[in-house]
């Protein structure tokens, strides 16, 4: 046994299929496999939220809190949850009662690690998370993220600054997460040594193979220290998802940092994910992921991001204006005070470059979400956006300019509300567990208690 064996994070269950395959990994996919998984010794294994909870509800007729149900019945591995702070997994600022009962829930149900991040690394959006995460009496895990891009204002010195922020706030652990691939070899080398020397928590790094850094880096990382890493199975793995699990296992084998993981037993299971792999491409008719691309480390959008803007352009016929789209992220990215692009600010930075491209003038269309976004609605951006372009070329008034959100003060609706609302459009009797999907995905939600709540004189569940 290795004196200071690395812990494995095992994402095949959630961000290997959301990278790779559009997240329509379903409950039936995942049982026959679920046994050999947990033998295998994972430090956990991530396998809800992101977009798991949406995809479950509208495209694949799956209860995501019956999902989550099943997983813990057949695992004792720690299940790792991905949450996006005061935005939980929706698009939306929620009020803090929401935030407490969905974690709560959730922890219920059986989450063992809570992973939390904020887009904008603004502690402000992860208190109330990490807080209500902290109060569950299942003593859940409760993990912090730096995310991590590059920019001009970024560095290695900031990010130890906001990991101590997160140590302070009781996080029981720090994650890098490096969600586009943007982390090279030796800058992790560096980020680590940083972060060891200051911290006294555990540090995980998870990274994505998108510019074809991911198992190099891994490498530095675990030289300096890293204490868990994030793979994915071989069929789950590389290109835009994580590194691959069996390489890191074989790689690490007889050194002093070795897993001590059997690599062996986890052939039969990467040759059923396999056949799964294959299948949900053939029935969902996925174009196919995206192979390493370097140029991510300028344009930074995230693996499954890609996929879905060159989509876009594709419906509205211009397919040709892709490489446009590509230059202009990184433009408005600037415009917008280099927030880190991951959802949800991925979405709003990507939404706006097409509206750009696509009119073939700047700013001539501007969606709300990208306005809400610039006048500090979602937290501060890494750089104050300036105020003349808010004003003259957004068209923000400048009493709409939030200078300091304060999140203790989210506004949106209680569930309470929610559970009204709900009860008013007919669904008599909902459960905790449906309001709080109902909060999140409101349509989505609504058609799929339609099919399932039973219409006698209202639906009931
Ligand atoms: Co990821």
């Amino acid at each position: 046994m290795a004196q200071n064996p690395v812990k494995i994070t095992e994402t095949v269950l959630r961000d290997g299929h959301q990278s790779l395959v559009a997240t329509r990994m379903r409950i039936e996919d995942m049982l026959p496999q679920l046994q050999a998984l947990d033998a295998i010794g994972y430090n956990a294994l991530e396998a809800w939220g992101g977009a798991t909870f949406d995809t479950c509800l509208r495209f694949l007729d799956e209860d995501p809190w019956e999902r989550l149900d099943t997983l813990k019945k057949n695992l004792k591995t720690p299940i790792q949850m991905l949450l996006r702070g005061q935005n939980l997994l929706g698009y939306n600022h929620y009020s803090n009662d929401v935030v407490h009962a969905f974690v709560r829930k959730a922890s219920e149900h059986g989450i063992g690690v809570f992973r939390i991040f904020d887009a904008l690394n603004d502690v402000r959006n992860l208190k109330v998370a990490i807080e209500a995460a902290l109060e569950c009496p299942e003593k859940p895990h409760v993990q912090g993220c730096l995310v991590y891009t590059i920019s001009p204002v970024h560095t290695n010195e900031k990010f130890v600054e906001l990991a101590k922020e997160l140590e302070d706030m009781g996080c029981h652990s720090v994650c890098i997460k490096d969600m586009s691939g943007l982390l090279k070899p030796y800058v992790a080398e560096d980020l680590v040594k940083k972060l060891k020397a200051a911290l006294h928590i555990p540090i995980e790094l998870h990274t994505h193979c998108t510019s074809g850094f991911g198992h190099a880096t891994y490498l530095k990382a675990v030289e300096a220290g890293v204490d868990i890493i994030d793979c994915a199975l071989a069929p789950f793995s590389s290109d835009t998802s994580q590194p691959c699990t069996e390489t890191m296992v074989a790689a690490l084998e007889g050194t002093d940092r070795d897993t001590g993981l059997d690599r062996q037993a986890m052939t039969p299971i990467a040759k059923h994910f396999l056949g799964v792999k294959q299948r949900i491409i053939g029935e969902f008719k996925l174009k196919g992921y995206f192979d390493i691309n370097p140029n991510v480390l300028d344009f930074q959008i995230p693996g499954g991001m890609l996929s879905n803007l060159a989509n876009q352009l594709k419906e509205a016929g211009m397919e040709d204006k892709y490489q446009d789209l590509l230059d202009e992220m990184p433009k408005v990215r600037a415009d917008v005070g280099y927030p880190p692009l991951v959802t949800p600010s991925s979405q709003i930075v990507g939404t706006m470059a097409t509206f750009n491209v696509m009119s073939g003038e700047r700013y001539k269309m501007v969606p709300k979400e990208f306005k809400d976004l610039a006048r500090g609605k979602f937290g501060r951006t890494p750089v104050p956006v300036e105020r003349d372009f808010l004003i003259n070329t957004l068209g923000v008034k400048p009493e709409e300019i939030i200078e300091d959100c304060s999140i203790e003060d989210a506004k949106g609706m209680s569930f309470a509300d929610f559970k009204k609302e709900l009860q008013d459009k007919g669904f008599l009797n909902p459960t905790d567990e449906d309001v709080l999907s109902y909060a999140l995905f409101p349509q989505v939600a609504e058609e799929f208690f339609k099919k399932h709540y039973q219409a006698v004189t209202a639906y009931k569940r």
